[in-house]
């Protein structure tokens, strides 16, 4: 059960999902014909020393062990594609001239590690203090390839002055990122932080964030799945436990637009066929249910 004011650390409550995520993209990260690389996220995994874990990043393709083959062949081509869509995101904004990003519940994302930042640029990484110390030991022999900095905070709480604190300008352009994150903030919590990324962005800003929207009848039948398929390697995370309703929500994607932001959807099945990647009916089915947008504030020449 959730309150207003848990905290976890990476092993525990919402923490824990943090590391299904780096599990899926270490998968990916193997695969012969992997669409993107994350050299980071094996050794995030294997540093929280879970058999589970261990054995679904480790599955080989398409899985066939412990449950693993409808973790990483069904559910986890959701996460793949919307590892693309939002490293094709940061891409786009560097190529805009863009040179601070805020990465809002950064759990065990290595981009501050692993993309190739311009010279200049800032990384801002927020998550819950215990996370972040977590991810700072287990990489502490590897050098960032930017200038990274951490922010402790409850992002249900006033985390700008924390941010602001850090070195945030508020006047310079900035590329937010909430990936996997919406969902675990109660409604009103997700919307005040929507209202904090707003008025902290300097014409130019953009944000891009994923939620899933739960509200097909479908999504029963598949959640059952997973939490067999899970609970057949060991590991008891229950998502929806986890998880605020998506009932009586704000919709980022009319939000933004009301905010005057350009706002556009990601096609995460189709994100993976230009890729080549073959994605199971079921699948297809589980990413109807999420949302992957991007908004941007325009400064007059800007395009998604
Ligand atoms: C599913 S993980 C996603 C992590 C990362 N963005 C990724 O995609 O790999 C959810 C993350 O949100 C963080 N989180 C959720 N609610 C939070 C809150 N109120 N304050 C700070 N962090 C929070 C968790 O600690 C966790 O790291």
């Amino acid at each position: 059960m959730r309150t207003d004011d848990d905290s976890w650390d990476i092993t525990e409550s919402v923490g824990a999902t943090a590391i299904g995520v780096a599990a899926m993209r270490a998968h990916e990260t193997r695969r012969d014909d992997a669409v993107f690389n994350d050299p980071y996220a094996a050794k995030l995994v294997a540093a929280v020393g879970s058999d589970g874990w261990n054995t679904i990043m480790a599955a080989g393709r398409g899985g066939g062990q412990t449950g693993s083959s409808f973790i990483n062949g069904v559910m986890g081509n959701f996460l793949v594609a919307r590892t693309l869509y939002f490293d094709d995101y940061f891409a786009k904004a560097i190529t805009v001239g863009i040179r601070q990003f805020v990465i809002l519940a950064s759990g065990l994302d290595a981009r501050a590690y692993r993309v190739e930042w311009p010279s200049g640029s800032m990384v801002f990484e927020l998550d819950q203090p215990k996370v972040l110390d977590f991810k700072a030991k287990a990489l502490a022999d590897d050098v960032p390839a930017v200038d990274r900095r951490e922010v402790p905070v409850d992002l249900r709480h006033d985390w700008p002055k924390a941010l602001r604190d850090k070195g945030f300008d508020p006047d310079r352009p900035t590329a937010w990122l909430a990936e996997g994150l919406l969902r675990y903030l109660p409604g009103e919590a997700q919307d005040r932080l929507l209202e904090n990324v707003v008025a902290l962005s300097a014409p130019g800003s953009r944000m891009a964030l994923n939620i899933g929207t739960g509200n097909r009848a479908l999504s029963k039948e598949m959640r059952e799945r997973r939490r067999e398929a899970l609970a057949k390697a060991g590991i008891r995370v229950d998502l929806e436990e986890l998880w605020y309703p998506w009932e009586g929500r704000t919709d980022p994607r009319s939000w933004f637009a009301m905010q005057q932001w350009l706002v556009r959807e990601g096609d995460p099945a189709a994100l993976l066929a230009d890729r080549g990647r073959v994605v199971p009916e079921e699948a297809l089915a589980d990413m109807s249910t999420h949302i992957l947008m991007t908004a941007i504030r325009p400064r007059g020449d800007d395009t998604l």
